[in-house]
């Protein structure tokens, strides 16, 4: 397979701002109080903060920390790691570097490896210091299967079709690029197109993340919960696509339009339904997540910085290629194993599917940000993880070599319509 090798820089300190609404400009994320944040951040851009720049450049000398696993620096050895280490453990270290360095440590890795970095850059030493800790302990919740009905209807209303429509309108982009104007036509897209979803729902509100280091914003929906309010349950994938780097044609069907449009049909669904979870529920299309996990790592962190009581987050990335004998395949790294246990159950319970595990071996996408921030998260992936779609990060990763249809992908709505159902309740 092969693979673009991204660099990553997280951005630890975020501006999150909302798209103003004439009714109630602040109170975009219903359910949750992030006034305060964004209070912040507009303070910060009145004094002196710049606006978000519309395409930063991609080299500069600005320094940048990165975490690497101390394996795979030895395997590469060189002069590149001849540097003095600025922090380690007894699997990683910590170097600093200049961000025009990375694509250099890209190049090198995919050459070397050919597979994914494994390496996570971070603007700041405190933040790259924080890889060398264990994530945070997930807290221990009770799962249980009891909303046969209210999940059989509307697993009913889950469709094919709308999956499709939507896996071609966002391949549709030359590409998605976090950096592009297509990137950022593409997340302002989903935008509208969750706003009309949401069209005569009071309940629901739909806003962007915008982040403070590169110009495609993040999308929030957000179904204020009836009971609960201040529970919320996350559900989403990644927007951006990538081949090549930069503004290279990347139309990311499966990688990962299909994660998104599985989203979109949940959210369809649940709107056509009338349904009202008890929970809060967000749905969250990230950007930048072939970029580092940039997206969700800044969500997942001002989530967890506010003290949002996520019960729990399914990721959903690459979802339309069947290429295993088994129909969905849990992601056992970087994810909750009880979770993973219940969604086992649901499709026991709600389906005829079948399932099984596999590993990423290294924190392959946004489930592994909200585990990183102590929330229980889960990827339900379309095959063995050396088995998925040989398209990805190509020109090639159409619906057309999925051969133009999304029956694979059904599957994972219907999943993810039980997994709201049952635990928003
Ligand atoms: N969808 C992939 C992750 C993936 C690929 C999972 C193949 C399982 C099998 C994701 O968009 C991605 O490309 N991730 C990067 C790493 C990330 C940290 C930038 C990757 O795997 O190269
Ligand atoms: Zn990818």
């Amino acid at each position: 397979m092969r693979r673009f090798l991204p660099f990553f820089l997280a951005v630890p300190v975020f501006l999150f701002a909302a798209r103003t609404t004439a009714s109630s400009p602040l109170d975009f994320d219903q359910g949750v109080d992030v006034r305060p944040v964004i209070q912040q951040a507009r303070e910060a851009s009145v004094s002196g903060g710049a606006a978000v720049p519309e395409m930063p450049p991609a080299d500069s000398d600005n320094p940048v920390w990165i975490s690497i696993t101390r394996n795979d620096a030895a395997a590469l050895g060189g002069e590149f790691f001849k540097r003095a280490v600025a922090g380690q453990n007894d699997k990683i270290s910590i170097y600093e570097l200049k961000t025009s360095e990375l694509d250099l440590l890209s190049d090198a890795m995919q050459r070397k490896f050919r597979r994914s970095p494994g390496f996570f850059a971070h603007d700041s030493l405190p933040s790259a210091l924080q890889d060398l800790e264990e994530p945070p302990a997930v807290a221990a919740k009770t799962y249980s299967i009891d909303q046969g009905e209210k999940v059989k209807a509307m697993l009913k209303l889950v469709k094919e079709d709308s999956i499709i429509s939507a896996i071609d309108r966002l391949a549709s982009y030359k590409n998605r690029y976090y950096r592009s104007a297509t990137g950022i036509a593409s997340s302002k897209w989903l935008y509208d197109h969750w706003k009309e979803l949401a069209a005569g729902r009071p309940d629901i509100t739909v806003a962007t993340f915008r982040h403070n280091a590169y110009p495609q914003e993040s999308v929030i929906l957000t179904v204020r919960g009836t009971a609960e309010p201040d529970k919320v349950v996350v559900v989403g994938g990644h927007l951006d696509s990538v081949a090549g780097g930069g503004d290279s044609p990347a139309p990311g069907a499966d990688d990962n339009a299909s994660g998104i449009a599985v989203t979109d049909e949940v959210i369809r669904v649940l709107a056509a339904s009338g349904y009202k979870p008890a929970q809060t529920l967000k749905f969250i299309a990230f950007a930048a997540e072939e970029a580092g996990l940039r997206g969700s790592r800044e969500i997942a962190a001002s989530f967890k910085k506010e003290g949002v009581a996520v019960q729990g987050m399914l990721n959903l990335d690459m979802t339309n290629y069947k290429g295993s004998a088994e129909d969905i395949y849990f992601i056992s790294d970087n994810t909750s194993a009880d979770q993973n246990a219940f969604l086992g159950k649901l499709i026991a319970a709600y389906t005829d599917y079948t399932w099984s595990t596999t590993r990423c071996g290294y924190g392959c996408s946004d489930h592994a940000s909200w585990t990183r921030n102590g929330f229980a998260s889960s990827l339900p992936f379309e095959a063995k993880f050396s088995e998925c779609s040989p398209n990805i990060h190509t020109v090639n990763d159409t619906l057309a070599q999925m051969g133009g249809r999304a029956p694979h992908a059904l599957k994972f709505a219907k999943l993810a319509v039980a997994y709201i159902v049952e635990m928003a309740k």
